[in-house]
């Protein structure tokens, strides 16, 4: 796996979620919450009021509105879908005033800056080539400085194979946590059972990594065999 630098950025993950969010209403996405609350709540114990902070794939998600309303000021939300974007805006109570939006994919985009805390709730599982885990993994160590922290939460082992019409990859929090070392170690893992719009429940994995100082990532970037 190469360090930093661009990949081709691949138009089918835009083409797709352009078309979802276009086409879906909110209580028609599966991954739809009211509120955010674990991750709120994640967010708030780990990140200062100056953290900056970046939602990879915040999609519709209030969490950055609801962090702008609790004194977060340096919030990024970064999705592959401009469609994605305009709803967050819409839906926000602030209209996304204080928020900074990015349209990009986070499987080819060559650098993002710097966050202190790095959120992705239900985008790295849709990751299933090992590429773009792998420039995933180094983009997210490049932007996230010695001390910051990743919240990732993706379906769990007993959580649903697709999702949106794509196939995923499930992770428990040791495996998660391997794909991420040596640069990020395991510091706290829940588990959360989501309850879709129409009332079915997904099984979610929630892991807190923390950007440990290390080297270059192994070159086994895959979760352990059996898993
Ligand atoms: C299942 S939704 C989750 C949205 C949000 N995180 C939430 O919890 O409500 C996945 C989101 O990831 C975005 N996405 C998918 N692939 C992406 C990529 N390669 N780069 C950036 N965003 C991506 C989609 O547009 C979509 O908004």
């Amino acid at each position: 796996m190469s360090g930093a630098g661009a990949r081709a950025s691949n138009t089918l993950p835009r083409r797709h979620w352009d078309s979802v969010y276009r086409t879906r209403a909110e209580d028609e996405l599966s991954w739809h919450q009211d509120e955010p609350k674990l991750s709120l709540r994640w967010v708030e114990a780990l990140a200062a009021k100056s953290d900056r902070i970046i939602d990879v794939g915040g999609g519709s998600s209030l969490l950055a509105s609801r962090l702008g309303a609790a004194g977060y000021r340096r919030l990024l939300v970064l999705d592959v879908a401009s469609h994605a974007i305009e709803r967050s805006k819409a839906r926000s109570p602030s209209g996304g005033k204080g928020i900074r939006f990015r349209v990009g994919d986070v499987t080819s985009l060559p650098s993002l800056g710097r966050f202190d805390l790095w959120h992705d709730r239900a985008v790295f599982h849709f990751l299933t080539d090992s590429r773009d885990r792998h420039h995933y993994v180094d983009l997210a160590a490049r932007t996230v400085p010695v001390g910051g922290h990743l919240i990732l939460a993706t379906f769990s082992n007993d959580g649903p194979a697709r999702c949106s019409g794509l196939p995923v990859a499930r992770y428990d929090a040791t495996a998660l946590a391997h794909v991420f070392r040596p640069r990020f170690q395991l510091s706290k893992s829940t588990t959360e059972s989501h309850r879709t719009p129409w009332g079915t429940v997904q099984k979610f994995t929630y892991v807190v990594l923390s950007r440990v100082r290390g080297g270059r990532a192994s070159p086994d970037r895959d979760p352990p065999a059996g898993r």
